[in-house]
């Protein structure tokens, strides 16, 4: 441990400079503007990894951004770590409301502030360091095996074909993931699930031309308003989704699992305080950390119709749109939900309108075992670095690729992130602790050892 914590304090300069140089690439995969930023992304991180130590390193090309890979390995008879992460980035929009510029990192109270500070650049690049240092200190004591992504923020879409082609050469007793949340630094724990995804786009559409609302308006009908009437009709007065069999695989917590996730720290006044809301939301029956983990949910991500402009315009639209997903648990399908969402939302509509449904990216939910050997390394791994045990958690965002390395590869993976849900991913001022990214580093090789020894 003082090795390691040498090791860090010795190049600790170096390592956030190298986050930082990272964290200046726009790495936007939404955007085609940002195509060369990706790309040369990609190349950065390449050249790291060759820079660490790492041999035969690739960038992948797929049929959208390359994904970059990475090995060591230093013995066929030791386990062996598949590290996953990705180089891109959500959107930094919108910009007018970011301190500093999202893509030049900066300092404020011992945090950086960028786009991709937590959300993935400064998680995946505490493993290239972590790495380096087990290099440099001939402590490595699991072969290693990296795949850095550029199209998680767009559901990786081309990722499952890597996957399937490149099943041997991705060959690994585990997968290990720094992508997620935890509780806080005085909290440190794992999560051990993941929601799934299913992501639609529904077109509302009414007269074949925006109309005179004073001319048409009370004769025909509005699809503003039908789409709102319809979208409000999908929760039910105990905020229950209202789509036919949309529980029906859905599996219910045991009263033990139950008791063993509300037992995790929560802070309703903190948390109502921290968002500005005057109180919380959700299904009847659960508690929030049910609601976020453990139970499938229905959000409007997006929602435009008729004239948005500067002041006023008098118009009925012929057309209203809205983006909607839907988070997903076990053992619901992306595909099953898409087509039973795509029937009802058109079963719903009133003759006056027309209805369009499309499914976009998908992702499958995942359970991750707790009694494996990678667990306990990881749970090791934290009462060393943090003089705490880790407490199981549920996330309740997506990572689509955990449930593909299950089914592909059948490899388990371990999310061992350090992020906190308040580093506003994917919003404004999105941020990553100092403390956290060297927190990090420090723990990441304890995790390697422990799971080599366990795994004799
Ligand atoms: N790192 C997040 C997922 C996440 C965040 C998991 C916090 C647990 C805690 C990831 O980059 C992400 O944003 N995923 C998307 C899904 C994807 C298909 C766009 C998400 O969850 O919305
Ligand atoms: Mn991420
Ligand atoms: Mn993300």
């Amino acid at each position: 441990m003082q090795e390691i914590k040498n090791y860090v304090e010795t190049h600790k300069q170096r390592f956030l400079d190298e986050l930082f140089e990272l964290l200046r690439f726009p790495s936007v995969s939404a955007d085609p503007k940002y195509k060369g930023d990706v790309l040369k992304t990609a190349d950065y991180v390449a050249q790291k990894l060759k820079d660490a130590g790492a041999e035969n390193v690739e960038i992948c090309a797929t049929a959208g951004y390359p994904i970059v890979y990475g090995e060591k390995i230093i013995d066929s008879s030791l386990p062996t770590v598949l590290i996953y992460g990705h180089y891109d980035v959500q959107p930094a929009d919108p910009l007018e409301l970011w301190h500093t510029p999202p893509f030049e990192p900066t300092i404020r109270d011992g945090k950086i502030y960028a786009r991709g500070a937590c959300d993935d650049k400064g998680q995946f690049y505490m493993h290239v360091k972590a790495f380096e240092l087990m290099m440099e200190t001939n402590t490595l004591a699991c072969n290693v095996k990296f795949m850095i992504e550029g199209e998680e923020e767009v559901g990786s879409a081309n990722l499952g074909i890597f996957v399937k082609e490149n099943a041997d050469r991705l060959k690994a007793d585990v997968v290990l993931i720094s992508d997620t949340s935890m509780i806080s630094m005085e909290h440190p724990s794992i999560e051990t699930g993941l929601r799934g995804l299913a992501y639609m786009e529904v077109e509302v559409v009414g007269p074949n031309r925006d109309l005179h609302s004073g001319v048409y308006g009370g004769a025909v009908a509005n699809p503003a308003t039908i789409l709102c009437k319809m979208i409000a009709s999908l929760h039910d007065e105990n905020n229950h989704i209202t789509i036919p069999a949309f529980y029906d695989q859905v599996v219910e917590l045991t009263a033990e699992e139950k008791q063993a996730l509300n037992s995790a720290p929560y802070d309703e006044a903190e948390y109502t305080k921290d968002l500005d809301i005057a109180e919380v939301w959700g299904e009847k029956g659960y508690s929030t950390l049910e609601r976020t983990g453990t139970r499938p949910t229905l959000e409007v991500n997006g929602i435009w119709s008729g004239y948005i402009g500067e002041g006023a315009k008098t118009v009925l639209p012929s057309k209203a749109n809205a983006k909607i997903s839907m988070r997903l648990v076990p053992n619901q399908s992306s595909e099953e939900i898409a087509e039973i969402f795509t029937k009802h939302f058109e079963s719903i509509a009133p003759k006056n309108v027309k209805v369009k449904v499309t499914p976009h990216h998908g992702g499958e939910p995942v359970v991750t075992p707790t009694d494996s050997i990678a667990y306990q390394a990881a749970e090791k791994a934290i009462e060393d670095s943090f003089g705490k045990k880790a407490i199981p958690t549920r996330g309740g965002g997506s990572i689509p690729i955990v449930a593909l390395f299950e089914d592909v590869l059948g490899i388990k993976s371990v999310l061992f992130g350090f992020g906190l849900d308040s580093d506003a991913l994917h919003s404004p001022n999105e941020k990553y602790d100092i403390y956290n990214y060297y927190k990090g580093i420090e723990t990441l090789p304890l995790f390697h050892k422990y799971f080599a020894e366990l795994s004799k």
